[in-house]
């Protein structure tokens, strides 16, 4: 008998100590259609593949107005069941000049599904920026902060609290191109913040910050729409057929789905699905015709400010994404 007393609560001391040592994420993003899967991604593989604890999201204007981010970000966590996560709103303008975003995802950023729920959970008091800082100091090296969006909210955290890089664990940026002459123009995210774009990119050492191209999944994980319809899209769950209407404006515009941020999403949890990663010295252009875009001189990682995400396994990609996606 006392025996499986003393067994039980070594168990007991062994869960709690694993539940101690998980690492923590936040997502700072503009949701967003790719945002959304990014985001119920991550509360996928936490739920089912023991993956990274979702402490928060931030939130930012990028791919739509931040309110409609804001309202997105609350939609998301409720068809996820999963609004215990706290939302903390951040940038509604980049730091200089706020680009015209279009409406790529729709005017709402999601489809203009018109889906709604008379649930959800407001934000918390708190700012985004404040929010990064203080789950930095309190999961300290346990947590990732990974951006999907513009670079407001991080650019700021950094020229807030200079210490901020340094107690991540790992910071990731989905943002920026590796330009060639298919890639001419500035991507999205680098665009929208240019300047933030370059306070990150100026603070950022290769053992902390990762940047991960789009360029690179475009060409990496050059996915057909038809795959993403009627493979992906088949999959019978309440999470993917509210991304089918929320990716129901972006996806007739092209035969391909090029989606960065839930790529982003499995190079955080999953790191094998990375087939190579360079580094370089890595910057964007501020000023006259080049502004936005990216720039990189790959070099030893001594050399080097970032580690960037330079290819990617495609077919395990998807795989995994089935694989993640056809749990509830
Ligand atoms: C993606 O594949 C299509 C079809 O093979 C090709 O035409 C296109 O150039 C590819 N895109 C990239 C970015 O590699």
């Amino acid at each position: 008998m006392l025996r499986v007393i003393i067994f039980v609560c070594l168990c007991v001391t062994a869960a709690d100590f694993s539940e101690v040592k998980k690492s923590k994420l936040v997502i700072d993003n503009d949701a967003g259609g790719d945002d959304a899967m990014a985001i119920f991604l991550t509360l996928l593989y936490e739920k089912h593949f023991d993956g990274p604890k979702l402490v928060g999201l931030t939130t930012a204007n990028g791919n739509t107005p931040e309110h409609n981010v804001y309202f997105n970000n609350q939609r998301i966590l409720r068809i996820a069941d999963r609004q215990d996560i706290p939302i903390f709103r951040g940038s509604k303008s980049s730091l200089v000049t706020t680009p015209d975003a279009g409406a790529w995802f729709g005017n709402d950023g999601l489809g203009d599904s018109g889906l709604n729920f008379d649930d959800l959970v407001p934000a918390q008091e708190k700012n985004a920026v404040t929010a990064l800082i203080d789950l930095s100091k309190t999961y300290k090296s346990d947590l990732t902060v990974l951006t999907i969006g513009t670079l407001t909210n991080v650019a700021l955290a950094i020229k807030t609290d200079s210490e901020f890089l340094d107690r991540l664990g790992h910071l990731y940026v989905a943002a920026g191109h590796i330009h060639d002459d298919e890639n001419p123009d500035a991507e999205f995210n680098a665009h929208m913040d240019v300047e933030a774009y370059h306070i990150v990119a100026k603070n950022a050492n290769p053992d902390k910050v990762t940047f991960l191209p789009f360029s690179q999944v475009m060409t990496h994980l050059n996915i057909t729409r038809a795959w993403r319809e009627e493979v992906f899209g088949a999959i019978d769950t309440d999470i993917i057929r509210a991304m089918n209407q929320f990716e129901s404006v972006s996806l007739p515009k092209s035969d391909r789905w090029h989606a960065l941020d839930p790529a982003a999403v499995a190079v955080v949890v999953k790191p094998s699905l990375v087939s190579e990663y360079q580094y370089s010295k890595h910057d964007i252009n501020l000023c006259g015709q080049k502004r936005g875009l990216t720039t990189n001189t790959f070099v030893d990682k001594a050399e080097a400010n970032a580690r960037i995400v330079y290819s990617y396994k495609e077919e395990e990609y998807k795989k995994f994404l089935l694989d993640v996606f056809s749990r509830k």
